[in-house]
C-alpha cells in the first residue's frame, strides 16, 4: 500500500517537473513554473522519506544531512548576488554530481556480487559522469569567480591525454563487467573520472564558461537518470532525463546566441580570444553628453528603446529604469525595451531584473523582434550594455565576436550609452559604437545616471 502511495507521488512529481518546465519557457508563467518545480520537488522529498525501504539509522542520517544541507544552503542563497548566479550554479551542480557519484560507489560496493551486466555498465558510467561533472564544474565555478586563472590552458598531446583518460576509463567498466569482484578498480575510476573533469575544463576560456555550465549540467542530469535506471526509481530516471535534455538545449541556445561552435564545446581547446583585436580598432572621437541634455533629446523624441546589459544588473539600476520610462511615456514617448538573448551574465537575466521592476511584458522585444525597427527608432538608450551592441561582430573577422548576432543599435537615429569608463565588457575588445558619430555617452554608474535622467524629465531637477 504505502508503495502504491510513494509510487503515484512519484508519478506526480514527474508531470508536475515536465509542466515546470513547461512554464518557465515564458516570462508570464515563469514564476507558476517555479512554484510547481517546488511542490514537485517537496511531493517527492516527502515519498522518498516514507519509502518503507528507508530504516531508522536511514531516518537519522537524512534528518542530519538535511540540518546540514540547509543550514549551508539558505545563506548561499541569500547571500550571493545575481551577476554570480553562473558560478553559484556550477557549485550546486558539483555537489549534486558528487552526491550521485557516491550513491553510485556505494550501490556497488552492496550489491556487485548479484549485479547484472547491463548494470554494471550504468553504474560505471554513472560514476565516471558524476566524478568528472564534480571536478569540471568546481573549475568552471573557480574560473568564473576569477580563483582560477580565465585563460585557456593548452599544451602539447592535450588531445590525447584526454582521450587516454577517456579510455582507461572505459576499459576498466568493461573489465567490472566481466570482473564485478575486481572492487579495487572502483576507486580507480573515480580518480580517472575526477582527474578527466578538470582536464576537460582547462583548455577552455573563462568566457565560455556559462555555456561549459549548462553543459556539465545536462550530463548531471544524465548521470542522476543513470542512477535511476540502478536503483530501480523511475521518478530519478525522468527528473535525470528532463535535466539532461534542458541542460543540453541551454547549452545549444547558448552556443547560436554566442556564435560559438558546440562541437567546440563538447571538445574543449575553445574560448581562446585574440588578444591582439582589443589592441586594434581605430580611434575616432568620443562625444560624451550630460543627463540633462540628454533628457531633453529623449523629451522630443517619439519612441526610445532601452538595451539593458550587465552595467543594469551590477548597478541594480532595474527600478530606476521603470521610473524613468514611466515619466518618458508621461510625456508621450513610445518606450520599448530590447533584450538580447546572452545580455548579463545568464539566460533571462534581463528579463528577471525587468521582471523584478514590474516592466510590463509585452514592452520586451527579442533581437529577431526589434532589429528591423531600428532604422526608425529616435533614441536608443545602451544601459550597461557592451559586447551585446558592438558593431565590430557584423563585420571585424578577426574579432572574437564575430559572427554573435547583435541588437544593430547603430541604426537608430541617435545613441546613448550609459557605463562608467571606456572599459571593455565580458569579450574584452573595443566597441567602435562609442566612436559612432551617433552616439552619446553618458559616463557614470549606472543606476546613478539613470535616477538622474528620471528626475530631469519629469522635471524634478532644477537647474
Ligand atoms: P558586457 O559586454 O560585459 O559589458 C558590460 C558593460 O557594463 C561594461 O563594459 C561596463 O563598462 C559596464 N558596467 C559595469 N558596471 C557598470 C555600472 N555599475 N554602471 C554602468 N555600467 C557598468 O555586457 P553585455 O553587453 O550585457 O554582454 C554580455 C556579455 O557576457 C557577452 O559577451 C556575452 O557573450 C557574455 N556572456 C553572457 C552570458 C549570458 S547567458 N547572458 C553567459 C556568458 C557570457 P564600464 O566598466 O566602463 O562601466
Amino acid at each position: 500500500m504505502r508503495t502504491d502511495i510513494v509510487d503515484l507521488a512519484y508519478l506526480v512529481s514527474a508531470v508536475g517537473f515536465g509542466l515546470s518546465l513547461k512554464w518557465m519557457t515564458a516570462v508570464v508563467t515563469a514564476r507558476r513554473g517555479i512554484l510547481a518545480g517546488e511542490i514537485s520537488f517537496a511531493i517527492a522529498i516527502v515519498a522518498t522519506l516514507i519509502n518503507p525501504a528507508i530504516t531508522t539509522t536511514g531516518w537519522f542520517l537524512i534528518a542530519v544531512a538535511l540540518a546540514l544541507g540547509t543550514m549551508i544552503g539558505i545563506p548561499l542563497g541569500l547571500r550571493v548576488p545575481m551577476t554570480a548566479m553562473p558560478e553559484r550554479i556550477a557549485l550546486s551542480h558539483a555537489f549534486g554530481a558528487l552526491a550521485a557519484g557516491l550513491v553510485g560507489v556505494a550501490h556497488y560496493y552492496l550489491t556487485y556480487h548479484s549485479s547484472g551486466k547491463f548494470e554494471t555498465v550504468v553504474l560505471g558510467v554513472e560514476v565516471t559522469l558524476g566524478c568528472l561533472v564534480f571536478t569540471g564544474s568546481l573549475m568552471a565555478s573557480g574560473k568564473l569567480h576569477e580563483v582560477l586563472p580565465q585563460r585557456p590552458i593548452v599544451f602539447p598531446g592535450q588531445n590525447f591525454l584526454n582521450f587516454s583518460v577517456l579510455g582507461v576509463a572505459a576499459a576498466i567498466i568493461i573489465v567490472l563487467m566481466f570482473r564485478p569482484d575486481t572492487t579495487w578498480l572502483v576507486p580507480v575510476l573515480v580518480v580517472l573520472g575526477l582527474v578527466f573533469g578538470v582536464l576537460l575544463i582547462i583548455p577552455i576560456g573563462g568566457a565560455d564558461m556559462p555555456t561549459v555550465i549548462a553543459l556539465l549540467n545536462s550530463y548531471a542530469g544524465l548521470s542522476a537518470a543513470a542512477l535511476g535506471f540502478v536503483l530501480n526509481n523511475k521518478l530519478l530516471i525522468v527528473a535525470g532525463a528532463l535535466d539532461g535534455t534542458s541542460g543540453l538545449i541551454l547549452a545549444l541556445i547558448m552556443c547560436r546566441a554566442m556564435n560559438r561552435s558546440f562541437r567546440n564545446v563538447l571538445f574543449g581547446a575553445f574560448g581562446q580570444l585574440d588578444e591582439s583585436v582589443a589592441e586594434s580598432s581605430e580611434h575616432g572621437q568620443v562625444r560624451s553628453a550630460s543627463t540633462d541634455e540628454a533628457a531633453e533629446i529623449m523629451k522630443i523624441a517619439r519612441s526610445v528603446v532601452i538595451v539593458p546589459g550587465y552595467g543594469m544588473a551590477v548597478a541594480q539600476a532595474q527600478h530606476k529604469v521603470r521610473e524613468l520610462a514611466d515619466a518618458l511615456e508621461q510625456e508621450g514617448v513610445d518606450v520599448r525595451y530590447a533584450i538580447h538573448p546572452v545580455a548579463g551574465r545568464m539566460p533571462g537575466h534581463m528579463n528577471v531584473l525587468l521582471a523584478e521592476a514590474n516592466v510590463p511584458y509585452d514592452k520586451l522585444l527579442d533581437m529577431e523582434e526589434i532589429n528591423p525597427e531600428f532604422p526608425q527608432v529616435d533614441v536608443v538608450l545602451v544601459l550597461g550594455a557592451n559586447d551585446v551592441v558592438n558593431p565590430a561582430a557584423r563585420h571585424a573577422k578577426s574579432s572574437p565576436i564575430y559572427g554573435m548576432p547583435i541588437l544593430n543599435v547603430d541604426q537608430a537615429q541617435c545613441v546613448m550609452v550609459v557605463k562608467r569608463s571606456m572599459r571593455a565588457g565580458f569579450a574584452g575588445i573595443e566597441n567602435e559604437l562609442f566612436y559612432n558619430p551617433k552616439t552619446l555617452m553618458i559616463f557614470g554608474d549606472a543606476k546613478a545616471v539613470v535616477s538622474e535622467l528620471a528626475l530631469e524629465v519629469s522635471g524634478q531637477l532644477s537647474h
